[in-house]
Formats: structure tokens, sequence, C-alpha cells
């Protein structure tokens, strides 16, 4: 399965600070947006990753991932010349794609808790149709939101509905078989302008291929994209860092218990970081002691 990061779009929500940075650049907590999403795709033992993201910030994200070897992944990137929308990317990723089944995720998303790992590997083994989450929150006029029947079978998909017809959100962690190029190229743009990722999941809906799994309260997931949502992502990740001394997203952590890089890669990474906190977290994980 490969993976898709999408780290483009306006981020009007975010002004003034993007109007010069990329969203998914700027730091929750101690390490940028991106990072999140990004170990999402590592956790779920994708190592094949496509970056889209705008023409103006490129070679930002080059320069922070380069190629990705460093991390034993293998990152592309793709340019989206305008925010057409969500679902654009399984266009611009054609080629990528190839014959493969594919997993998308949003690089203002963060997901955590125990059974994500879990989760995620269920998703990658998806052979057909596609599957998505959904997630109970207090106002989910702002995403994709899940309408059900008394059965609890889903009927209906609606992107950021005036008039909710459940709780449950769908997070930006989706995966697809190798249709999704096929029905992202017969979407057409939404009234305001995009190709709507809840128009996908419609379609996948309508042919009875869609699966989607409710997710428990074990498990976070924070959507990063607002001024309050950065602000209770950054003081999220502060209180959990703080209380167990253990780092979340830290990809060279994450890189090395995957088995992808050894430790004698590891050391090599920490060692020029050694005066920061983040370098000696590093040397402690290379120790094997959690
Ligand atoms: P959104 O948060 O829906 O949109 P946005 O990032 O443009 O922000 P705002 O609404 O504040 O203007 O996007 C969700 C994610 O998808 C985010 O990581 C940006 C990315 N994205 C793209 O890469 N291309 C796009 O065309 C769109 C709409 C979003």
């Amino acid at each position: 399965m490969k993976g898709i990061i999408l780290a483009g779009g306006s981020g009007t929500r975010l002004y003034p600070t993007t109007k010069v940075i990329s969203k998914q650049l700027i730091p929750v907590y101690d390490k940028p947006m991106i990072y999140y999403s990004f170990s999402t795709l590592m956790l779920a033992g994708i190592r094949e990753v496509l970056l889209i993201t705008t023409e103006k910030d490129l070679p930002a994200y080059q320069e922070l991932f380069g190629d990705g070897s460093w991390l034993g992944m293998d990152i592309s990137y793709c340019v989206q010349s305008e925010p057409r929308g969500v679902a654009e990317a399984f266009i611009l990723g054609e080629k990528f794609i190839g014959n493969d089944s594919v997993c998308l995720v949003l690089g203002d998303n963060l997901l955590c808790g125990n059974q994500v790992t879990e989760m995620l590997q269920t998703g990658t083994k998806i052979e057909k149709g596609a599957l998505i989450y959904g997630y109970y929150v207090n106002d989910p006029k702002e995403f994709g939101v899940i309408e059900f029947d008394e059965n609890k079978k889903v009927i209906s998909i609606e992107e950021k509905p005036q008039d909710p017809k459940s709780n449950y959100a769908i997070p930006g962690i989706y995966f697809y078989d190798n249709q999704v190029v096929t029905y992202a190229k017969n979407l057409q743009p939404s009234s305001r302008g995009e190709l709507e990722i809840s128009d996908l999941n419609q379609q996948y809906l309508a042919a009875g291929d869609l699966q989607v799994e409710l997710l428990g309260r074990g498990i976070a997931w924070l959507d990063t994209g607002t001024c309050e949502g950065l602000l209770e992502a950054t003081s999220f990740i502060y209180t959990i860092q703080k209380r167990t001394g253990l780092y979340l997203a830290c990809l060279e952590e994450i890189a090395y218990k995957q088995g992808y890089i050894t430790r004698e890669e590891l050391l090599d990474l920490a060692q020029p970081l050694c005066k920061t906190d983040y370098g000696r977290y590093l040397l402690t994980v290379a120790q094997d002691e959690f």
C-alpha cells in the first residue's frame, strides 16, 4: 500500500501566520505539525509516500524530509498548483499509486492512542473498497459527517453540514483500493469549488463498498487547522510527553522501532543533536529502555 500526505491548502483559518508559513510546518508543541500525520503513515507500516504541497512550500518540505532514506522511508513530492480539494490528491497521485491501494492522510490531523497501530494495520489490509473512520465529536459542523439508520448502517456522508445528522465526524485518514483514482476523476467541484473527499466516499457508499469503523474514546483525534485546535493539540502533546517522558510522533524513534533503521543509524542521527532534549531522547531510545 502507498501513502499520500496532503500538505497544501490555503490555511485561511490560521491567518496571518499562514500568509508566510505553510500550515503543516507550524509547530504542535515541539515538532512540525506534519510530523504527526507522517508518523501515522509510518505506524501503518507504509513506506512509500507522496507528499503533496504548494509550489511555494515545496522546498521547505524537501529540506525537512529529503528523500526519506534517513528514516528508511521513500518520499516523493508533487505540487498542487491551486487548492482544488482533498480528493484531487488521487488525480495528482495517479502515477504514484500505480496498481496499488492507497492511504491518504491530511497533514493537519493528529491521531494517537493505544489501539491506533492495530487500527491502522487493519486499514492497510483492505483489498476491496474503502475504509474510513467515525469519531464522536461535540461539534461536527466543520467536518465530513456520517448519517446512520437505526441499525447503525451508514446511509449518507455530508461535508461540513449546517445541520449535522449525527455527531460522528470523519478523521483525516482514509484507506482506498485502486478504484479511487477512477472515482476521483468522476468528481465535479462542489459549490465551494473543491473536489470533496466526502463526495468520493459517497461513491464508495453507493457501490456498497464503504466500510466505516467507529473509534472509541481511548483514541485522540485532533484537527489542528484552527487557532483553538492548535492550542488544544499543543497542550495535549505537552501534557502526555511531560507525564510519561515519552515522545509522540518522534519519527526517528518510530523508524528504529519499526526496524527501518539500525541502532547505528539512529545514533548517527542523534549525535549532532546531543545538546538538545530531542537528541538526548534519541540516545535513550537507542538504549532500548522503552
Ligand atoms: P482544510 O483544513 O479543509 O483546508 P485548508 O488547509 O485550506 O485550511 P482553511 O480551511 O483554514 O483555509 O484542509 C485539510 C487538509 O488538506 C490540510 O492539511 C490542507 C490539505 N489540503 C490540500 O492539500 N489541498 C487542498 O486543495 C485542500 C482543500 C486541502
